[in-house]
Parts: C-alpha cells; structure tokens; sequence
C-alpha cells in the first residue's frame, strides 16, 4: 500500500501543491479524491473547506492539514476525524499579512483617506503629518500572524499594543491579556486591528457596548472572521462618525451582499477576503515537515486545539 495525501480545496491549484510537496515526499502519493484507489491509504488529508462526509472514507488516516491559517470552518465540524490537526504556517503568510495592515495603518497615520477626499474636489489641504509614535494602534490577537503584525508597526515607530488570551512578550509592543483588560485597551486604540481567531469566545466580542469604548474618530481595521464584530453596530459607528475610518477584508457574510450599506460608505475600504493566503512554496515545505515528523513518531508542529478553536 502506498500512503496517499488527499488534497482538496476550491480556491488553491491542486496542480501546484502537487508539484511542491511531490519531490518532498518521496514514496507518498498525491492526489485528489476522485483518484483515490483505495481509501484505506489515505493517511493525510490536506484541505481547505471540504464538503460534509469528506473525510468518512479514510479510516486509516493519521494527520488533517488545514489548508489555511483561520480553522473556524473546521473545528465545528461534527464530521471531524479523531486525528492531529495542523494549519498552514509560514513566514511568508505572515509578511503578506503584515504588509496588508502596515498599508492600511499608514493610510490612517497619514491622513490619505483626508487627501482622497480632497483630490477629488481639486482641494489644496494640508494637514501637518503627525509622528508614528504619537497613533496608539492596537492589535486584538497576537498568534503567528498578529504577533508578525504588531513586531512589523513596532519597527514603523507606532505606539504598538497587543491583546491576547495568555501573556506574551514581544519587542516593542506593549502586551496585556484576558478579558479583563479588554475594555481599557479598546479605550486606548487609535487604530484597532482584529488578528482574532473566530471561536465561540470571539464570535460578537466586538459587540456595539465594546465598539462604543473606542476613542471617537478612531480607525478600524478587520484581517480576521467578520463574526468577531457586531456588522450592523460597526455600519452604524461609521456612519455617525463614532469611527472615522474602517478597512474590511472580512465581513459575516462573504461575498458581502450588494446592497450592503457598507460598499458605499466613501470612510469603508473593502478587499475581498485576500488579506493573506496560503503560499505554497513556502508552506509545503512545512506540510511535508508534519508529515516526516509524523512518521518518525514525533508530534507535529502547528497543532490546532478543536476545543479551544484555533
Ligand atoms: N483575511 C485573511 O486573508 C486571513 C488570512 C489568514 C488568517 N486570517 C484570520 O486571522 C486569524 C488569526 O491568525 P493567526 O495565525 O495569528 O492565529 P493564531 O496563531 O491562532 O493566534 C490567535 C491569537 O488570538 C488570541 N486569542 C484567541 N482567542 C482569544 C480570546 N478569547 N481572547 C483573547 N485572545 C484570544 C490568541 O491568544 P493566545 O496567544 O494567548 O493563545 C492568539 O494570540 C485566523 O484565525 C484567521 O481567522 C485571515
């Protein structure tokens, strides 16, 4: 029998993880599950969004590669198979992700969405540039991408914070945790970043009380899972001006439907859902690595906890 890593996704190039992860695994066969010969040797599944039952054939499997870094549409499952669950994690994701914010919090810290508005009525209007270290930016959610993000607006000199579950220690930024210290450090963003997973404690964190802390004409920035945030509150924020600005990458519904009020508020920069993506040729090496490891009888690396939801 051959081992067999089924692959599935509706948005990444089978073709082209294939060819990465091929030379990688030698004597390991990849394939996608219509050329499954016999599902008993399938001992790595690699996907992203699989259908419900998909995973019901392999019953000899050993390791799920979530093909991506968010696992809220994994972990939920009720069809989820006893095994290791790793996500894609590579550096390069994180640069990419990182890069997306930077762009998004140096448009706020200096003024463009003022100078937009201008140009487009031919308006000379200076507004003296202020300095980094005086925008207090804060990043909800300092994993593998928001910890990336926060080190990257440090070296811009921002006024950096971070929030997370647990205690963490980063260059640079000044990091507090837990629940308790959420509402003061809303109260304290200039610009906020949600990096927060979406699990059943984040789903509505960002409720309209927890909005309504922010200082008023901050600005609002959302790489995460649209459900983290309360849409409706965040729409009304922005129009009354309690938020000045938001860039949305995410939404509760995707794609955002055409008559969401959102698409024509001229303060809301949307992006479809592409703040980061997995990067084959970097993450298939670390695909590769799980699986070695796995055969050598060493744990894998990257693991997701399905209780805790990331
Ligand atoms: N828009 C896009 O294109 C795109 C692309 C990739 C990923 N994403 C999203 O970005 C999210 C973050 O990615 P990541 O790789 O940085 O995630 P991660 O490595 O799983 O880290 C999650 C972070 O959130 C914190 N956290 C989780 N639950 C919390 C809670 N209840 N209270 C406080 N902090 C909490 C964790 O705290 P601890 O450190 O204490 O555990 C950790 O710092 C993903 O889950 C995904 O939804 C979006």
């Amino acid at each position: 029998m051959i081992p067999t890593l089924v692959f599935y996704s509706q948005f990444d190039s089978f073709e082209e993880w294939q060819a990465l992860l091929a030379p990688l695994l030698p004597g390991v066969r990849i394939c996608q599950a219509e050329d499954v010969d016999d599902p008993d040797s399938v001992l790595y599944v690699l996907a992203w969004k699989p259908p419900h039952g998909f995973f019901a054939p392999y019953r000899q499997l050993q390791l799920l590669v979530n093909l991506g870094a968010g696992v809220d549409s994994l972990v939920g499952r009720d069809d989820l198979p006893k095994v290791p669950i790793t996500r894609v994690s590579d550096p390069d994701m994180g640069r990419m992700m990182a890069g997306y914010v930077l762009f998004a919090v140096l448009r706020y810290a200096r003024d463009i969405p003022a100078f937009e508005r201008a140009q487009r009525q031919r308006r000379w209007h200076y507004l003296h540039p202020r300095l980094p270290s005086s925008v207090r930016v804060g990043v909800l959610g300092l994993g593998e991408l928001g910890a990336y993000t926060a080190l990257e607006l440090a070296r811009q000199g921002f006024d950096v914070r971070g929030w997370s579950r647990s205690a963490k220690q980063l260059d640079g930024v000044n990091c507090v945790n837990g629940m308790e210290q959420l509402d003061g450090f809303l109260a304290s963003s200039d610009i906020l970043v949600v990096m927060l997973p979406l699990t059943a404690q984040t789903e509505g964190l960002l409720s309209a009380e927890r909005l309504a802390l922010l200082p008023t004409g901050s600005c609002f920035i959302n790489v995460s899972r649209g459900a983290v945030v309360d849409q409706q509150a965040l729409t009304a924020a922005l129009a009354n001006g309690q938020i000045s600005e938001a860039t949305l990458d995410v939404f509760d519904r995707e794609p955002l439907p055409p008559q969401d009020p959102l698409w024509a508020m001229d303060n809301v920069l949307i992006t479809p859902h592409l703040a980061s993506v997995a990067i084959p040729a970097t993450g298939a090496a670390q695909v590769a690595e799980n699986i070695l490891r796995l055969g050598r009888g060493e744990t894998v690396l990257h693991q997701v906890d399905p209780v805790r939801g990331y």
